[in-house]
């Protein structure tokens, strides 16, 4: 089980040339009052850290640009595992109704490729009209600067209470849509798979050849009258198949070619159909990892768009380097790629390690 030191560290990159930003520096010093805190504002003072609890803090002002967070991404990007066994959270706020979004996928890939852990729901956003809380405000029969109150402390809550379950034989759901006779992908994920059957249980579900519908976006309460038999408007291989193991599993791994930049759009049918579900169920326990080949370049895309999804949206718990991104093109190129081998048992190592209990 992962140890964490105590106290919470708040990274909170000031940008002399930004105006300040009281709603910010009032919801975070009320959110983080009832724990002991250090704060760094400053990149440079940034080194690499171990096994600490932390919350990113970003201003984004109007325009979306936060340099002293520029300077805090290259540090992340540049010094190896410089987040080894951390867990992290974040609170983004600007003037505009834009970018908060964009930059907090960004900055959970880049802490999540030095070894961060996050859980589900990680991010909490403040849109300048705060907008984005009115289904929460209406909710819990609040205004919009109370629910993002609430939800900056449900955050911290999270983040601080926050423990890694392993499991002494974790059981693995591989979701494709790909066509086992030339994908790169699933040839990659062979190679994933065959350093997990000794100590894990893996199924795989093939969602080809238009078995899935998308999602019909029915009203809320008619998604949730299906939701509560584990059933959704359009039934099918989702309901019959795909809800049972999802709720049965403890980690799901995607296997994604990149398709003109994004999952492809059986899987985004999937991951839309997971909403009747989660009107049910959160995913807190559960682990996602994804496998992305492109043929040229954009995989960090695509792998931003599986955790905006399931960790940000749908509460699947974010492991270290929860990504494998490869570049291959023709049939089986994958193949040729000279470390790919090497690359594809320290992944599966890595998921075993995030997984699964040692000495079982
Ligand atoms: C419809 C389609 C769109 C694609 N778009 C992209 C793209 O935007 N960027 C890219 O790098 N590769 C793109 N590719 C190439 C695939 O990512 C590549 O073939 C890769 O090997 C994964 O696909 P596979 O698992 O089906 O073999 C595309 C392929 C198809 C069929």
């Amino acid at each position: 089980m992962q140890e964490y030191k105590a106290g919470l560290l708040v990274i909170a990159p000031e940008d002399e040339g930004q105006q300040q930003n009281r709603r910010l520096q009032t919801i975070l010093q009320q959110a983080i009052a009832p724990y002991e805190t250090e704060v760094w504002r400053k990149a440079e003072a940034f080194t690499a850290i171990k096994q600490r609890r932390v919350l990113f803090v970003l201003n984004l002002g109007a325009d979306g640009v936060n340099l002293e967070y520029q300077k805090l991404l290259r540090k992340i990007r540049t010094t190896a595992d410089c987040l080894e066994g951390c867990v992290g959270a974040v609170l983004i706020d600007a003037d505009s109704e834009l970018y908060t979004k964009a930059v907090g996928r960004e900055l959970v890939f880049a802490a999540n490729q030095s070894g961060c852990v996050f859980p589900g729901k990680p991010l909490v956003e403040g849109t300048a009209s705060l907008d984005n809380f009115l289904v929460q405000a209406r909710n819990l029969q609040t205004d919009r600067m109370g629910a993002y109150h609430h939800a900056v402390e449900a955050l911290l809550d999270r983040l601080m209470t926050f423990e890694q379950r392993l499991h002494r034989q974790p059981q693995i759901l591989a979701v494709h849509a790909s066509n086992r006779a030339t994908s790169n992908t699933l040839t990659l994920w062979g190679k994933v798979k065959q350093h997990l059957e000794d100590s894990c249980r893996v199924q795989e579900i093939s969602l080809q050849n238009g078995t899935v519908v998308d999602c019909n976006g029915c009203p809320y309460q008619t998604c949730r009258h299906f939701g509560e038999t584990c059933s959704c408007f359009y039934g099918g291989v989702i309901v019959e198949e795909v809800y049972p193991a999802i709720l049965d599993c403890d980690a799901l791994v995607i296997l994604c070619p990149n398709y003109n930049d994004a999952v492809s759009a059986n899987l985004s049918a999937f991951i839309n159909r997971l909403t009747a579900l989660f009107s049910q169920v959160r995913f807190y326990e559960k682990a996602v990892f994804c496998l992305v080949v492109s043929g040229y370049s954009g995989g960090d895309i695509v792998a931003k768009q599986i955790l905006g999804a399931l960790n940000m949206n749908k509460t699947f718990l974010l492991p270290s380097r929860f990504a494998l991104l490869a570049t291959a093109n023709d049939p089986f190129s994958i193949n040729k790629i000279a470390d790919i081998d090497q690359r594809a048992q320290a992944f599966a190592q890595n998921m075993l390690q995030q997984l699964r209990k040692e000495h079982a």
